[in-house]
């Protein structure tokens, strides 16, 4: 990821109402919404589920610049999705309904290259992800 993006997702987060979880509220109802068949997969309660969601998401925008340990926690976080059930077609849904929540929530202040920073970024992570429920054991060395 270079600055430019890094920049982007730094700006549209800034722009997000500072210890509010509303818009991660608003993450998940879309997210409902888009795929009905995840819902029961989360048997938290939803508001610890809104606060470690939102906690992981401020960790890995404040480490862009440290790939490797980045890279470590996405597939750590894989690992455990892979433990919850989590299939590969299931986080599609997740990126369109993060990326809906910046759109809800900002309007014309999410602008066209914060969206596709966004895109950058889940792709990235996603496969990361991905990566880290296929190798149960964290065994690929992350660059
Ligand atoms: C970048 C993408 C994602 C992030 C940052 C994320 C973040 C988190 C975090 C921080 C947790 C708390 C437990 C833990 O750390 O393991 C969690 C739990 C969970 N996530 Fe995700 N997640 C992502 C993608 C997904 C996707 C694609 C699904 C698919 C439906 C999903 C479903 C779940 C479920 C079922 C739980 C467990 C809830 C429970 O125990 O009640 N997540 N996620």
């Amino acid at each position: 990821m270079d600055s430019t993006t890094i920049r982007y997702l730094r700006e549209s987060v800034a722009l997000l109402p500072a210890g509010d979880l509303a818009p991660v509220d608003e993450f998940y109802r879309r997210l409902f919404e888009l795929a009905p068949e995840v819902r029961p997969m989360f048997q938290r309660e939803m508001d610890l589920q809104t606060k470690k969601f939102s906690d992981m998401l401020a960790w890995v925008i404040a480490h862009l610049e440290h790939p490797h340990d980045l890279c470590q926690e996405l597939r750590a976080m894989g690992a455990r999705h892979g433990g919850y059930g989590v299939k590969i077609d299931q986080y599609a849904p997740v990126g369109s309904a993060l990326i809906w929540m910046f759109q809800h929530t900002l309007g014309d202040r999410f602008t066209p290259e914060m969206e596709e920073a966004w895109m950058e970024f889940y792709a990235f992570a996603s496969f990361e992800m991905e990566r880290g429920s296929r190798e149960a054991v964290l065994t690929g060395a992350c660059p």
